[in-house]
């Protein structure tokens, strides 16, 4: 039986906590990076129609099947199929994904909570642009600092994991979701009144659809999964924990909203103050917030000293929270498995998962320095586990649990679980039945195809 303990206390800290574990560096991170490398706005498009057309639906199906399991996600599966235990196995997804996803994404937050203490300290102060890019690579290489801040962030997560589902997970996404709003208003107003910003709109919202090839569409699918966490199991997990008279469906589409929200504000953070400068690129990669960002905090503000000091003080806290948020859907998702199938105590369980992590992310952030000639199928670790999570694991495993619910599952216990036993109408059940059957997994498979070079098209 379900103790209360471990089911969200109310509607809106069940929205938080999921908004929570989609809303992360993702957003604030990976989509301005992505933004910015594959084109602008035609990518924004095609990655808000991605977030509709299949982000929503798969993390509705991720909801459904996660409730209806209610204690675990292994025995979800298992009860949803009508008791066949051959569909225990799609369990092991987000026992795998967890441990995966948190040792790189740990890596990267880990960069930030030392940015936050950098811009907390004044370091960023006098700097000039060469020293932020040597600074970056000096510091992001080096085989002991980036892994002590990756730790760091570890404990923090696990330790919240750890308090359990109200206590830890419900309470975090209760205090720091509203905080991570206001810093981002903040930012967003401050960066529209540089010079210049206007540049940064037009790339952001003006579309150049001769940029799109079939790298840019598996990106957009890519970062629509990524941004909102689905495929890997994280939501199926937090769902074990919603309350019976939760709407599926209007949960769904209000995390996505969040979701879209807050990418599309940090874009409005990131490329007007990235044109603020004369001469500096959108298209800077993966160290756009951190080389690019405190130059031009620093350029930009330099002669007011307290108003740089705090941007970059708010911006990393704003990463970090964003990144706490998620991180602790991550672990939750491995610490639950070993929680409730191995009967480990939830702090056990975590502690477990934490030292893994610790280890495989020891590994990533080697990959930027001493590993750096290390690689597997051409890839270094850290890209290696970003690209087995974002282009494959999510996408493979959206797909799987659609046909797992469109295809294995009775209809009638579909329809029960997104009317909730028939107490509220589901206007969109159609639609979603439509799209979990048949477009998403046609979908999936034909972008697939595609990038192996099965067709020709876009390339
Ligand atoms: N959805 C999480 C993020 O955006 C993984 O960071």
């Amino acid at each position: 039986m379900k103790t209360n303990k471990n089911v969200f206390a109310s509607k809106v800290g069940a929205i938080l906590a999921a908004a929570g574990s989609a809303v992360g560096l993702g957003n604030v991170w990976r989509f301005p990076t992505e933004t910015g490398t594959n084109g602008g706005a035609a990518f924004i498009l095609i990655y808000v129609l991605f977030m509709l057309l299949l982000g929503v639906p798969i993390m509705v199906t991720e909801f459904a099947i996660g409730r209806h399991g209610g204690e675990d996600v292994t025995h979800a599966f298992e009860k949803m199929s009508g008791g066949q235990r051959g569909w225990r196995w799609m369990g092991l997804i987000p026992l795998v994904s967890g441990f995966l996803v948190l040792s790189y994404y740990a890596v990267v937050a880990g960069w930030t909570l030392y940015y936050a203490y950098e811009a907390l300290i004044g370091g960023f102060s006098g700097k000039s642009p060469e020293d932020f890019t040597n600074d970056f690579v000096a510091f992001s290489s080096d085989s002991l600092q980036p892994v002590f801040w990756m730790m760091i962030i570890i404990i923090l997560t696990c330790g919240i994991v750890a308090l359990g589902v109200q206590k830890g997970i419900e309470r975090g996404a209760r205090i720091m979701m509203p905080l991570l709003f206001v810093f981002i208003l903040v930012l967003v107003g401050c960066s529209l009144a540089l010079p210049n910003a206007s540049k940064g709109l037009t790339f952001l919202f003006q579309p150049d659809f001769s940029k799109v090839n079939s790298s840019v569409i598996l990106s957009a699918m890519g970062q629509a999964f990524f941004s909102l966490s689905v495929g890997l199991g994280c939501l199926c997990t937090y769902a074990c924990y919603f309350r019976k008279d939760i709407d599926l469906m209007k949960d769904g589409l209000s995390v996505a909203s969040i979701d879209t929200l807050v990418a599309l504000l940090s874009g409005l953070i990131i490329f007007p103050a990235v044109y603020s400068i004369q001469g500096l690129q959108p298209d800077a990669g993966p160290s756009l917030v951190f080389i690019t960002l405190p130059n031009v905090f620093q350029q930009v503000f330099g002669n007011i000293s307290w108003l740089a000091y705090l941007f970059s003080l708010i911006f990393y806290l704003l990463l970090v929270m964003a990144a706490l948020t998620s991180s602790i859907s991550m672990l939750e998702m491995s610490a639950a498995y070993f929680h409730k199938n191995l009967h480990l105590s939830r702090p056990l369980a975590a502690v477990i998962v934490s030292v893994v992590c610790m280890l495989l992310g020891t590994f990533c952030s080697w990959s930027f320095g001493d590993w750096k000639d290390v690689t597997l199928f051409g890839m270094g670790f850290f890209d290696l586990f970003d690209y087995i999570v974002a282009k494959l694991i999510m996408p493979i495993g959206g797909m799987l649990m659609c046909i797992f619910l469109g295809w294995v599952v009775d209809e009638k216990v579909l329809c029960a679980e997104m009317t909730n036993n028939g107490t509220i109408k589901s206007p969109l059940y159609s639609t979603y039945r439509f799209i979990i059957r048949y477009f998403a997994p046609l979908c999936i498979f034909l972008i697939f195809a595609n990038e192996l070079g099965l067709f020709g098209f876009l390339k």
